[in-house]
């Protein structure tokens, strides 16, 4: 039995998430569409599929990726997976309940006893790994104990310097007590690249042929401001080649795979962007930076407090600027081009002639320097119409040397990832998008005998590949093809009893009106001839 109807508001009260949201038939049909093209065309360029967690520790991403980038510094889900020790937690507030203030000589016993059974606690759950304790917490702990090693060698004499002391000391002991925190620090993915390059290294990937190449498409999550192809939950299609040469073909091959694809599901008006970034080194691009810093602090105080803030952090971010009062100035800026080393000049200069070769076309943006700390030498960026500012379908270049940067060996790495959101909306705007509602057939059935028929007519249609909508209750020839009509039918098949027993069944063809009787099997095969191949 239901419950009495809610009030509205309660009705109401749950919604989705803002910056997430529901992806529902038929567009989905579209997703299912894009990604299974994805499938393909990577397929036909020998990578695999892999699929990584959505969660991982927070410092993954903050080693792959960087501290001082807008992802990790201000968007990660950042959550602590704490463990659920409740004899833990009780001797903890036992410490916290107990604390003896400063002079208050008779609970200093009780005191002494809580805090030592909070620290026996905690070593018996690190020494069964129920627990395991960061780099901070160990500190904390560390203090703890030596604190209270402190306090109990504390002469049991009561002059004021001693009563300090020992206040100095319990206050100092509760406060770590309280915020020993014991759980892992852990993040909802802001990418995949960080991820993928753990999976290389967790499963000795180096010991296959190289390089490795994987694709992955999935969801991920950035505390982003959310507006028109700017969600905190997207999805990405994403693809990385692991390990083997840095050759110049490889960059070129898969932005080329990046471009054949975009042409199979029918993204029009794309612009392709590439940029060097060079290597971190003083004849490159360190030196590069230098420079850049310089010229920026002559016109500090022309620019905007970010790009100021960013001549610190991150000064190749300030070319980044979208900020219409900055461009200008930037335009006067150095170019990383005039400071490349002689390797990254020609890697450079040889993909650029490989995509000329692939026949892929590209406009170069001395400005493109990406929002992630991991690239070097190529970079580069798709644009779509139809998506306002946000008009980046995909990033990507190359990464040597992150892999070693999370444990693993010296290795090359380039991969890209495509913003499925906004692949979808720039299909969408012109047009491409159209994703087919409705179904094959919808049976207009009348009778117990037709029923019968009808159930087994489903069946075998269905068998055939056809989307079959069969009522689940009697309704009248009328109603019944009012309702295929607004279900978008092509066909509605009728069955009644006259039907069933001549053997000849009705097929109307919604859109014309044409009604034709067949018998059961020259009517499949005159659906089948009518569905096209590709079905
Ligand atoms: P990214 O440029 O941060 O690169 O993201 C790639 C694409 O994901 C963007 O071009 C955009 O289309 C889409 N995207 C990013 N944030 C959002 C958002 N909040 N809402 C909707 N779409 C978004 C990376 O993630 C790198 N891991 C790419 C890569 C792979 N580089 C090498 N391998």
């Amino acid at each position: 039995m239901s419950d009495a109807p809610a009030k509205k508001e309660e009705r109401r009260k749950f919604q989705a998430i803002r910056g997430t949201r529901d992806l529902l038939p038929p567009e989905t049909e579209l997703w299912n569409r894009v990604e299974q093209t994805a499938h393909e065309v990577f397929a036909t360029f020998g990578f695999g599929e892999i699929r990584v967690p959505i969660f991982e520790p927070t410092d993954l991403f903050a080693h792959a990726v960087g501290s001082e980038t807008d992802i990790v510094s201000k968007e990660m889900f950042a959550f602590l997976d704490q463990p659920d020790l409740s004899d833990l937690e009780n001797a903890r507030n036992a410490v916290k309940a107990v604390n003896p203030g400063i002079g208050a000589q008779g609970k200093h016993e009780l005191f002494e006893l809580y805090v030592s059974n909070f620290i026996t606690e905690v070593q018996k759950h690190v020494a069964t790994q129920d627990i395991n304790l960061p780099r901070r917490a160990q500190s904390d702990f560390d203090t703890i104990q030596d604190r209270f090693r402190d306090l109990l060698n504390l002469p049991d004499i009561n002059d004021e310097d001693t009563n300090n002391r020992r206040s100095h000391l319990t206050f100092e002991i509760v406060i770590k007590v309280d915020l020993l925190r014991f759980g892992e620090s852990i993040s909802l993915r802001p990418e995949a690249t960080a991820s993928v390059c753990r999976a290389y290294i967790e499963h000795n990937m180096l010991q296959l042929p190289q390089p490795v190449k994987l694709y992955y498409v999935g969801p991920m999550f950035r505390r982003e401001r959310p507006q028109k192809g700017r969600y905190r939950q997207f999805y990405q299609i994403g693809a990385e080649i692991l390990g083997g040469t840095d050759a110049p073909a490889i960059d070129a091959e898969v932005i080329e795979m990046l471009m054949t694809y975009f042409d199979r599901v029918g993204l029009q008006g794309a612009t392709l962007y590439i940029n060097s970034i060079g290597h971190n080194a003083d004849n490159c691009r360190r030196g590069y930076v230098a420079n850049l810093k310089s010229a920026l602090e002559k016109v500090k105080d022309k620019l905007g407090p970010d790009s100021q803030r960013r001549i610190d952090t991150n000064p190749l971010r300030v070319l980044d600027s979208k900020l219409e009062s900055e461009q200008a100035i930037i335009a006067t800026l150095p170019h990383i081009a005039d400071h490349l080393c002689d390797e990254c000049k020609t890697h450079y200069a040889e993909v650029k002639r490989q995509l000329q070769v692939r026949g892929v076309l590209y406009q170069e943006n001395w400005r493109l320097v990406r929002g992630l700390d991991y690239y070097m030498r190529t970079t580069f960026e798709i644009t779509a119409p139809g998506l306002g500012s946000q008009n980046a379908v995909c990033g990507g270049g190359r990464y040597d040397g992150l892999v070693e940067l999370l444990g693993g060996p010296p290795t090359k790495g380039i991969g890209f990832a495509i913003g499925e959101d906004r692949l979808i909306l720039s299909l969408q705007e012109s047009g491409k998008g159209q994703a087919q509602q409705g179904r094959d057939v919808y049976i207009a059935w009348m009778g117990e005998k037709a029923y019968a028929t009808a159930i087994r007519a489903a069946k075998d249609l269905r068998n055939a590949g056809f989307s079959v909508e069969l009522p689940p209750l009697e309704q009248k020839f009328g109603k019944a093809l009012g309702q295929a009509d607004k279900l978008g039918a092509k066909y509605a098949l009728i069955l009644g009893d006259n039907e069933v027993s001549e053997g000849l069944w009705t097929l109307k063809t919604l859109s014309t009106g044409e009604q034709a009787k067949l018998p059961e099997p020259e009517l499949l095969q005159f659906l089948r001839d009518q569905k096209p191949k590709s079905q």
